[in-house]
């Protein structure tokens, strides 16, 4: 059993944390290559069902996962995982990847399996080798896979969760429950257009004693809440259902998705770039008041910002932008280095999208040619839903549940009882994001998915984290540029 080895080895707080960037850019390469550097290296949560599957069937050429997966308490899921998917040389590539299950409330005993055995292997092969501490990326938004996740970075030791994009009350009890070995329950999200139903509450339940017998207690990691305002922040410190035991406060020039602007309706209907102002800087002072560490995120890749953050009484940064795009990330090297000279020649541009994510939330979108930033690629890209990461639960007239996702065929939706409106301008991030890790489906029509790319503003400025007469940079010299040991 891993669990005691793999207790907490540092209970200082870091000064930097490398941000969670899904899905698998902050792979556990990644968040290894920061942890060894004395920092807090955070591997992304998101969808790493389907991310083990893909890389199970490109062969997993350096044997890095099957490790992981001898290491992994579930033996009978792990055995019954790589007998299905593995593929010892690799899928050619015209070949469709084999799906994971779709992510449902009722989506049965292999998919928790599966998404608990991929957590794990993340956690797992990002500690190895150091005793530097690992975290874990989820967001609130997508709630079906959060308790089989947690419980499988659980399982391999995670030192911190760190969740955003929602308010996640209750997680930080999740964690204390499973620490106990004892079954943690989710509420789900269930969008109901007949209020007068009076439908139960659908849960989401996973017993640790189901999985594993005899389970030791397990380190309960600390709890990292991410937010874009000291009223959140607030509210969670005094109502969640745990200890958040800190606050990473995200501005809205930050990589991936943002906050909308204060004021403006959650869901916008326009795709006119959302205008943020004064009412969206953070309120340091409040901040301070909760008496929990915080970081600072959104451009703060340099030593003077460090500097800026620390004197306002942050414990340090979260840093996204910077590391995407360095040689340990899981973007594909052809994509780092159209990115790397685009940003170099002064082309590259950061769109806040207010309509492209599924989720209603403003998302960063690069301009790369060749990518769904490309008009030109949307049109050609029919929609389908095959992943359903983003999908939301719904009631069915009859009082039963669907799943439903603005980005999937528009008939599809509104057969659903989606609104069109919703359905406007919406792109696939599931597979755009699977594709920027080369890890894109092939589908029926003879085309790859093609990638999306997200980054923060700092993306136009990567330059700098260059070594003189280098084409690439690693983590560390991203940890040098704020002035830290790397
Ligand atoms: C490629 C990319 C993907 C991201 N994905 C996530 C994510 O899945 N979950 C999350 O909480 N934050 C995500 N973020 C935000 C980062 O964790 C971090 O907070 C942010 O990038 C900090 O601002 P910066 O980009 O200006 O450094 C992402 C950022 C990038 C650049």
């Amino acid at each position: 059993m891993v669990s005691t080895s793999f207790l907490s080895p540092s209970s200082a707080w870091p000064t930097l944390i490398q941000g969670g960037m899904g899905i698998g850019v902050s792979d556990w390469k990644l968040a290894r290559a920061v942890s060894r550097c004395g920092q807090l290296g955070v591997v992304s949560g998101t969808a790493l069902a389907s991310v083990l599957v893909r890389r199970l069937q490109a062969g997993d050429l350096t044997g890095d996962i099957r490790r992981a997966l001898a290491a992994c308490p579930l033996r009978a899921e792990a055995e019954t995982v790589l007998h299905r998917y593995w593929c010892p040389e690799g899928r050619p590539d015209a070949t469709p990847y084999a799906a994971a299950p779709m992510p449902r409330h009722d989506a049965g005993r292999f998919w928790t399996g599966l998404t608990a055995l991929a957590a794990f292997v993340e956690v797992f092969l990002a500690k190895e080798g150091h005793d530097g501490v690992v975290g874990l990326n989820l967001l609130e938004k997508i709630q079906l896979p959060s308790l089989p996740t947690l419980f499988g970075a659980m399982l391999a030791g995670v030192d911190y969760v760190l969740m955003g994009a929602g308010i996640p009350r209750a997680i930080p009890g999740v964690l204390d429950r499973f620490a106990r070995g004892e079954p943690a329950m989710l509420e789900l999200y269930v969008e109901d257009d007949n209020p007068d139903r009076n439908a139960p509450p659908v849960e989401l339940r996973l017993d640790p004693s189901d999985w594993v017998p005899g389970l030791p207690p397990l380190h309960r990691p600390r709890f990292l809440a991410i937010v874009s305002s000291h009223v959140l922040a607030t509210s969670l410190a005094r109502k969640a259902s745990g200890r958040v035991d800190g606050f990473v406060v995200e501005g809205w020039t930050a990589g991936g998705h943002n906050a909308p602007p204060r004021g403006a309706p959650t869901n916008a209907t326009t795709s006119e770039a959302p205008v943020y102002g004064p009412r969206d800087e953070v309120d340091l002072a409040a901040l301070r008041a909760i008496d929990r560490p915080f970081w600072l995120a959104g451009s703060f890749a340099s030593a003077d910002r460090l500097a800026s953050a620390r004197a306002a009484g942050a414990q340090g940064v979260q840093l996204g932008t910077a590391f995407a795009f360095c040689t340990e990330s899981g973007v594909t090297a052809e994509l780092k280095t159209q990115v790397i000279a685009l940003s170099r020649s002064g082309q590259l541009r950061v769109e806040t999208a207010a309509r492209v994510s599924p989720t209603g939330l403003p998302f960063k979108v690069l301009n790369v040619p060749g990518t769904l930033a490309d008009p030109e690629q949307i049109v050609q890209r029919p929609r389908r839903c095959d992943l359903g990461y983003l999908r939301v639960a719904y009631r069915r007239p009859d009082g039963s549940l669907g799943y439903r996702c603005p980005a999937e065929p528009v008939d599809d939706y509104i057969a659903k009882g989606g609104d069109p409106a919703d359905t406007v301008g919406r792109l696939c991030l599931c597979n755009g994001l699977l594709g920027t890790i080369g890890l894109g489906q092939r589908q029926p029509e003879d085309f790859t998915e093609p990638a999306l790319i997200t980054a923060g503003v700092d993306a136009t400025e990567l330059a700098r984290f260059i070594p003189p007469g280098e084409a690439n940079y690693t983590a560390a010299d991203v940890i040098r540029q704020l002035g830290l040991p790397a």
